[in-house]
């Protein structure tokens, strides 16, 4: 009963500084850009520059989290679990988390133990997050009823977060964003796992289009999982996915395109890195080049973090 007493208080206190944090940011800055092509096109563009949100719970990690760590701390769990590489900017942002609550977590990490010696794991396990490492066929099970018992058994009353924390509960954090925006016809994101895109369109306003670079081979699947996580967005028209720009697939970069990122970040004054906001932004420039977006469009483009990642 005592013991009882003493947990309650504990995830009271949890819940309190949850509050805490996330009263106190305010919204992202709205960063006006320049550029001959815009110029060019007759475009206007603004960065949301959600990298800015948080020194450590970085970008649309921030949003995605917001709710599902307050059903965790609300559920009373013992931690949180989750998924990712070793790179990984959700683990990264887990475990930051984590700290700040108070609240124990775990990393099941694709890939050897001596990742734990990168920067970002180094910095999970500063934050208290325990590494647990498996193969990438292992890896691969992450999604199946009988690994996940077995997480269950092995890290008992812990929260399962599915990996880059992609959830029907990421999905009202990201959608509080329209709240900061002012009226455009264009909003211009990375994609990846989809949840801060199936976000986005749980309140689209009617007036703005969406529309997601995928930083990976997306193909149909992409599309499918975005529908699963929020039904309604397979009859919504008022969104695209772009999936031409993945620059090889996941994480790959070319030396050109490597180049030609390094000069967009220059020439906007906006810090970027390969693997998503530099990818997909690349890709807009590439389609403004190319005429795709009608002259006097408001385009505003999300800058969804993840800057850590680029001590790789
Ligand atoms: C920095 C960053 N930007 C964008 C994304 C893509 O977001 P989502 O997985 O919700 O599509 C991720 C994660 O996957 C990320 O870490």
């Amino acid at each position: 009963m005592r013991q009882n007493f003493h947990f309650h208080c504990f995830y009271v206190r949890s819940l309190h500084r949850w509050q805490q944090l996330y009263d106190r940011a305010g919204a992202s800055v709205l960063q006006p850009v320049h550029h001959t092509s815009l110029d060019h096109h007759r475009l206007t563009l603004h960065i949301k520059r959600d990298d800015l949100l948080h020194a450590s719970i970085s970008g649309n990690k921030w949003r995605k989290l917001k709710y599902v760590l307050r059903q965790a701390l609300s559920d009373e769990a013992a931690g949180l679990l989750s998924f990712g590489g070793a790179w990984s900017n959700h683990l990264h942002a887990l475990a930051a988390a984590g700290h700040a609550l108070g609240v124990p977590t775990v990393g099941i990490v694709r890939g050897e133990p001596e990742y734990a010696a990168n920067p970002t794991l180094t910095d999970a396990r500063a934050w208290g997050m325990t590494l647990d490492f498996v193969d990438r066929q292992t890896y691969r099970r992450r999604h199946d009823a009988d690994f996940l018992a077995a997480l269950a058994l092995k890290y008992p009353g812990f929260y399962i977060i599915p990996e880059g924390g992609s959830c029907p509960l990421a999905l009202p954090g990201v959608a509080e964003l329209w709240r900061e925006l002012p009226d455009c016809d264009q909003l211009i994101l990375p994609v990846a796992s989809g949840g801060t895109l199936a976000g986005l369109l749980s309140a689209r306003p009617a007036s703005t289009h969406v529309t997601g670079y995928a930083v990976l081979k997306g193909k149909d699947w992409l599309a499918d999982t975005i529908h699963e996580l929020y039904s309604p967005a397979a009859d919504d028209s008022g969104w695209q996915l772009r999936l031409e720009h993945h620059g090889g697939g996941y994480a790959k970069c070319r030396a050109e395109d490597r180049g030609a990122i390094a000069a967009l970040s220059e020439a906007l004054a906006v810090p970027l890195e390969p693997v998503y906001s530099g990818k997909a932004l690349l890709g807009l420039f590439r389609d403004i080049e190319a005429g795709r977006y009608p002259s006097g469009s408001r385009l505003i483009f999300l800058h969804t973090g993840g800057l850590q990642g680029a001590r790789s």
